[in-house]
């Protein structure tokens, strides 16, 4: 039986402002599409599409046979906390401390915990656009007001410093970076980096470093603008299992920051989740110290089908592509097809069986593109493409 509404829904002012993450929203649409009988490529959903290493699953098993099936520190299990350290410490060149890591299920709570716990009304957030989608929405609910930092095709979309540091001002409280990026694949040179760091001096403005695309950078050592002397302190690291170790479902990251920030990081999650599942937090410590040639294992073969797709895209009409340089995203050039990012996306999924997401679903500067996944086997791939020149074929 359907209740008929009666009372008014009083939402609070400051949900107008939250955003979404669009790729679940295409997800749901292209799987109702499938349950009509549809067939469709997934080609939206930012996720590997490995499977989780075996020694991962098998931790995760042992753990919840072993009793990890409680409560935790809310700040994450110890050795997991210390694991983190060691792993920080030694690929970022810093000493990190095990109280300078908090541990929470996936890398986004830490973009949410960050605005909730540094952004005031009217702070100013500087950030990649297009970018992740959920910086702009956080930055916005906290009621920051969200600077984009407009990314470039002809710099293979690596950050503009010099765009960026003129965007700096008294009110800034906060700049992301984020390298390799999502959605554009961009990588952010070490000597970029630096520049930034130079930039933003002496001022005490923090930086987020979203690093989780870290591993799956394809050419030369990924670089964390917490190395930079004198920045670890203004520096937030992002960081998680879900990309590296295709952990997506299981929900655990984690932020290296300055331990009294840390302790505020903690008790927004003892507000929100009281602790990241403790038989999850033992895999995470078997992935960090597994065998880790699964992860290069993916990171080639994202290159290669990268290569291939961008090959593909370019052949067909009204199509230009770069080469990304890490991450699992293609992200071309579709304005030659005179038709504008979200109704060609909707058109891709809809008439061609391809799902994928509008450019302007990471930010007003991502109109003129659309972005694939290509955490998708080689077939299918194949197959993409050729749907995909076919419908170009007949509405282009
Ligand atoms: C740039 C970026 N940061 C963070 C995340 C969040 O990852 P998680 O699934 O661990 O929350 C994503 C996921 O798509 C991402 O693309």
């Amino acid at each position: 039986m359907t209740q008929s509404v009666q009372f008014e829904l009083q939402l609070a002012r400051r949900m107008s402002r939250l955003g979404t993450e669009t790729a679940f929203e295409v997800l749901s649409k292209a799987k109702e599409l499938e349950r009509q009988g549809k067939s469709i490529i997934h080609l939206e959903i930012g996720e590997p599409d490995f499977d989780t290493p075996g020694n991962v699953v098998e931790a995760a098993v042992e753990a919840l046979r072993g009793g990890w099936t409680h409560y935790g520190p809310s700040a994450g299990l110890p050795e997991l906390r210390e694991t983190i350290a060691a792993e920080v410490s030694r690929t970022r060149g810093v000493k990190v401390k095990p109280e300078e890591v908090v541990v929470v299920p996936g890398g986004k709570p830490i973009m949410f915990f960050t605005m909730l716990a540094l952004i005031d009304e009217g702070d100013e957030v500087i950030y990649p656009n297009p970018g992740f989608p959920i910086y702009e929405s956080m930055i916005n609910y906290a009621g920051g007001k969200a600077v984009p930092v407009p990314l470039h095709e002809e710099r293979d979309f690596a950050m503009d410093v010099d765009e960026m540091s003129r965007l700096i001002t008294d009110r800034t409280k906060l700049i992301i970076l984020n390298s390799p990026q999502n959605p554009t694949g961009g990588v952010l040179p070490r000597a970029d980096i630096e520049r930034a760091a130079a930039a933003i001096g002496n001022r005490n403005i923090m930086v987020l470093s979203d690093e989780i695309y870290r591993r799956l950078q394809f050419e030369g050592e990924p670089f964390s603008i917490m190395s930079v002397p004198g920045m670890q302190e203004r520096t937030i690291v992002l960081d998680g299992f879900s990309k590296t170790y295709a952990m997506t479902g299981w929900r655990i990251g984690y932020g290296v920051m300055r331990a009294d920030l840390a302790a505020h990081m903690t008790r927004l999650m003892t507000n929100s989740n009281s602790c990241t599942a403790s038989f999850t937090q033992m895999a995470g410590i078997a992935a960090l110290r597994g065998d880790q040639s699964p992860v290069d294992k993916m990171r080639t073969a994202f290159e290669q089908r990268s290569r291939m797709f961008v090959d593909g895209l370019n052949q067909i009409k009204g199509f230009r592509c770069r080469m990304p340089k890490g991450a699992f995203y293609v992200f071309p050039n579709i304005a030659e097809t005179g038709w504008k990012s979200k109704p060609l996306a909707d058109a891709l999924l809809d008439e061609a069986g391809v799902a994928a997401l509008s450019g302007t679903a990471f930010g007003k500067y991502g109109e003129g593109f659309v972005r694939f996944s290509v955490a998708n086997s080689m077939d299918n791939l194949h197959q993409a493409l050729k749907r995909i020149e076919n419908w170009a074929k007949h509405n282009l």
